[in-house]
């Protein structure tokens, strides 16, 4: 049962891709297919790097620690997500013309956000396996503490670009600064437990 997870996740995670494909095919993306693809893509990474920040939350309430297994998958998904959307914009937007996405990046900050968070999910798609994680040892969990800068560059990303609607951009935020609120509470704890035992080995 266990062995069946990981290529079911990995089913499911190319699912709203091969909807969104099939949609673009048969017509059915709207008076600009190109953009609505470019927006459900870039929804779909913001979701995926959700669901890759909450597997540390569920694996400590629930004691499965087999679901660590399925964050490198869930990561990767959402780099592999924000690469085409990222792609789509530079393809019906600027026409793969490079001068133009450094503008854009001067020009709007919610597109530097965007760019930014993707450039520090790079480098840790790039280091995701075993072997770096083996070669980088501590210095694989301080880099890949990164996604923490990321979540906040991406809902940086979303709220800024809101012009009337807040709902779902509030939404996204909201999630994302439960999820690292989390994290700074488990870091408090044990920073403050390994200082309890460093005064009582004193
Ligand atoms: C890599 C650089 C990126 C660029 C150039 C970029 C560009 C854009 C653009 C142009 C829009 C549409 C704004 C509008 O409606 O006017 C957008 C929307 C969005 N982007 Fe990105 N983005 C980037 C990275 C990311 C990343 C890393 C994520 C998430 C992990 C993301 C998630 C989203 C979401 C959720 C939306 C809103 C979708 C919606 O309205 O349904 N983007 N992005």
């Amino acid at each position: 049962m266990q062995r069946a997870v990981k290529p079911l996740l990995f089913l499911v995670c190319l699912l709203p891709l091969a909807s969104l494909v099939w949609a673009a095919v048969n017509y059915q993306l709207g008076p600009d297919p190109g953009e609505k693809l470019m927006l459900e893509i870039g929804a779909w990474a913001a979701r995926l790097l959700i669901a890759t920040l909450l597997v540390s939350p569920l694996r400590t309430w629930s004691g499965w620690v087999s679901l660590l297994r399925l964050r490198r998958m869930l990561g990767l998904f959402c780099f592999f997500y924000a690469s085409v959307h990222l792609s789509l914009f530079a393809h019906f937007y600027l026409g793969w013309v490079a001068e133009r996405l450094l503008e854009e990046i001067v020009e709007r900050p919610y597109i530097s956000a965007g760019f930014t968070a993707w450039l520090i999910m790079l480098p840790l798609a790039l280091t995701s396996n075993r072997a770096m994680q083996r070669r980088l040892r501590r210095n694989w969990q301080r880099l890949h503490r990164g996604v923490y800068a990321a979540a906040v560059l991406v809902s940086l990303h979303i709220l800024w670009q809101v012009r009337s609607d807040f709902g779902e951009a509030l939404v996204y935020a909201l999630i994302f600064a439960l999820l690292l609120a989390w994290r700074l509470m488990r870091y408090r704890k044990k920073q403050s437990s390994a200082s309890n035992a460093k005064l009582l080995d004193a």
